[in-house]
């Protein structure tokens, strides 16, 4: 089932386009990530997509509900972790809890036993009469994810969930997000800047620059995407090198190291004709490998001359 399926959404704000026709098709139990640069209309695309706030044109079904004549419906079916905490510093971490518990009219034993069971889940039973104020940043992030949870959601928006954190507390709260997709079948639509964190969490990834989505897929295909993709070919001597070297139109060959540099990406059909190509001119490879280049590369390609956004 789709979790989230949305078609043309636009947004202004005054002159300014934001965003300018989005498509998103998001599949149950899946975490989509929303990459970007600062700017580029992702909280607003969260904001749209969570009931915040309007799109001037397009429309969406959100956990199958359609976004505006059922809103209230969406809502009750979505959880929301802004790009800025929504944890209140004064009130301890079971408060903090305790409150999302009668937003949500749990009744006070439910929205204590849930409280209490999210509280052990993220590690946090030992810090639950501390106020946050008190919290890293870590523990605040985990505590507002945890926050999120309580109203029970079958999709979570997280807006730069890991934003600021260390590498150690981002890590902890990957597993924690992996989690809940593997265990109970949650959608995650999370935006962030952090290209390690959609290669390592989400299962699909769109980029979005200008105002539209300009590349969709897992990360691997984004990466096979962009040029820079080779393939590297080395040999035990120098006459197969040479001889290898002949074959191919364009390559660049790497004496020092025995190698060819083959452009091309990793798809089963270029690697079996750089195979057969060789094996026409009788040459064997001692290894080969596929070099594709990592997300950062892929954002730099993709987001580098920013469109001017029509008006
Ligand atoms: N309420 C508003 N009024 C006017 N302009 C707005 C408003 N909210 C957002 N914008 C503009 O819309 C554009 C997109 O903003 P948005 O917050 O969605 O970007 P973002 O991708 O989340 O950026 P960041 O990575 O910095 O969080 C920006 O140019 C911003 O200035
Ligand atoms: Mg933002």
């Amino acid at each position: 089932m789709t979790a989230i399926h949305a078609e043309g959404l636009r947004k202004s704000y005054g002159e300014k386009q934001v965003l300018d026709g989005i498509d998103l098709r998001i599949p149950e139990a899946s975490v989509f990530a929303l990459l970007g640069p600062n700017g580029a209309g992702k909280t607003t695309t969260v904001q749209i997509l969570s009931t915040l706030i309007s799109a001037d044109g397009g429309e969406a079904r959100v956990a199958g509900h359609d976004l505006t004549r059922q809103a209230d419906d969406v809502r009750r079916s979505i959880g929301v972790t802004g790009q800025f905490a929504a944890v209140d510093g004064l009130l301890t971490a079971e408060e903090n809890l305790l409150l999302m518990a009668d937003l949500h009219h749990l009744g006070r034993a439910e929205g204590r036993r849930r409280a209490a069971d999210l509280l052990a889940r993220f590690d946090l039973a030992a810090e639950a009469k501390k106020t946050a104020a008190t919290f890293s940043g870590g523990m605040r992030r985990k505590l507002d994810l945890a926050m999120t949870l309580v109203g029970d959601p079958r999709i979570i928006f997280l807006d730069e969930p890991t934003t600021g954190l260390d590498p150690r507390s981002r890590r902890m709260l990957w597993e924690l997000i992996r989690g809940l997709v593997e265990d109970r079948g949650i959608t995650i639509f999370l935006t962030t800047q952090y290209l390690e964190e959609a290669d390592q969490l989400a299962d699909r990834i769109a980029v979005l620059n200008g105002g539209r989505i300009v590349a969709e897929g897992t990360a691997e295909e984004l990466k096979r995407r962009i040029p820079g993709s080779h393939i590297r070919l080395r040999f035990a001597t120098e006459g197969q090198l040479v001889a290898a070297a002949a074959v191919f139109a364009v390559a660049q060959s790497d004496p020092e190291n025995l190698a060819l540099n083959v452009p091309g990406d990793g798809s089963p059909a270029t690697v079996r004709a750089v195979l057969d190509l060789l094996e026409s001119a009788g040459v064997e490879a001692e290894s080969l490998t596929v070099h594709t280049p990592d997300l950062d590369d892929v954002f730099l390609a993709l987001t580098e001359t920013p469109e001017p956004a029509a008006a």
